[in-house]
């Protein structure tokens, strides 16, 4: 059982859990309006791709409760606007805007409080289906979790990036709960130390057996120890299976091929983003030089010298040995496959 809540609707607030506070503190901020929200997923208070989605539709309902009636669809544009900009890379982010924002569309002649209502119920939607995606993701991926099976898994993928459970950290843990003898390598994840901070916060009170290790050891760690598989999450997949997600991914996609190790990519279809053929389409975003230049308050590169941020990769669809969504399990090629996945979601609502 997790005891904590990534995001939470109070009724006039949303409330967030400071991810950058874990693991020493566990400290919950309530915001009022969707500037701050925007703010609080530039910031990295609310990380990863379905929760940023998740917290954006709930930014458009306070825009929509705040804004006085004559002024509610251009102040719901205005802050659709501010959330988009505040991180480019994972989709899920725009996918849920543009979800609230169709809704608002089709329902633009309703009066000011139904119009409010159906935005943030819409929100409440999203947020519920992305418990009820992540455990169909973990359902599908056991197929690939062999019993006894050592993992490697990167970034923070779980509850924390989720609204709840969790995507390829999902799988992982409902192997565990399914009573598989599973032990997982965290990497660390330079710079931010999602694995190192907030998956191993994570693994820790699910009581699944875990160590955490530099990102740059998982290549040693697949020849001294027997590893059976990679999982990550995705912030964006192309139409051709290329895969964005936290800077490393690639590294380690890589190091698997060499090494005969499968790679699954485990994401919702609000993950997929038909609209661009191959992963040299996707934005990566580009972070503060600081993240790269310090450890905590200490700064270890000289002054003077460049850093480059990257704060996601791309890995090219042939390093994929499967992608688990709430659909099922998709194989290369991938086009067929994900867009099926992403027709059937779209069925079923
Ligand atoms: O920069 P972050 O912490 O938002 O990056 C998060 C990741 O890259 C995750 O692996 C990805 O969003 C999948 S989360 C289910």
């Amino acid at each position: 059982m997790t005891h904590f809540r990534t995001l939470e609707w109070t009724g006039s607030a949303l409330r967030l859990l400071d991810q950058r506070r874990l693991p020493a503190e566990t400290i919950y901020l309530d915001l009022g309006d969707a500037r701050e929200v925007a703010e609080a997923i530039r910031t990295m208070v609310v990380r990863g791709a379905p929760a940023i989605g998740a917290a954006a539709a709930y930014g458009l309902a306070l825009a929509a409760q705040r804004a006085p009636a004559e002024r509610l669809l251009d102040a719901l544009e205005e802050a659709a606007e501010v959330l988009r900009r505040s991180r480019p890379t994972a989709v899920n982010l725009f996918w849920a805007i543009q979800r609230v924002m169709d809704k608002v569309h089709a329902n633009h002649a309703l009066d000011a409080d139904a119009l409010r209502a159906l935005v943030l119920s819409e929100a409440h939607a999203i947020a519920e289906e992305d418990v009820a995606v992540n455990k169909r993701i973990a359902q599908h991926g056991q197929s690939l979790v062999p019993d006894g099976a050592t993992i490697i898994h990167h970034c923070n993928t779980g509850s924390l990036a989720t609204v709840d459970y969790g995507t390829a950290l999902g799988v992982i843990r409902y192997a565990h709960e399914i009573g598989k003898r599973i032990h997982v390598y965290l990497d660390e994840t330079r710079p931010r130390l999602q694995g190192a901070k907030l998956s191993a916060w994570e693994l820790n009170q699910l009581g699944v057996p875990h160590t955490v290790i530099v990102d740059g050891a998982s290549g040693f760690v697949m020849r001294r120890h027997k590893v059976d598989l990679c999982i990550v999450g995705a912030d964006r997949i192309a139409a051709n299976g290329d895969t964005a997600n936290k800077i490393g991914t690639y590294n380690l996609a890589l190091v698997a091929r060499a090494h005969g190790v499968p790679f699954y990519v485990a994401a919702p279809t609000s993950t997929i983003d038909l609209s661009i053929r191959s992963g040299d389409e996707i934005p990566i975003e580009e972070r503060g030089a600081d993240e790269v230049a310090c450890v905590g308050a200490t700064r270890v590169v000289p002054e003077g010298s460049p850093v480059l941020n990257y704060a996601f990769d791309v890995t090219p669809a042939h390093l994929i040995t499967a992608i688990i969504t709430e659909a099922g399990v998709v194989y290369p090629p991938y086009e067929e496959g994900l867009a099926r996945a992403v027709r059937s979601r779209s069925e079923a609502r």
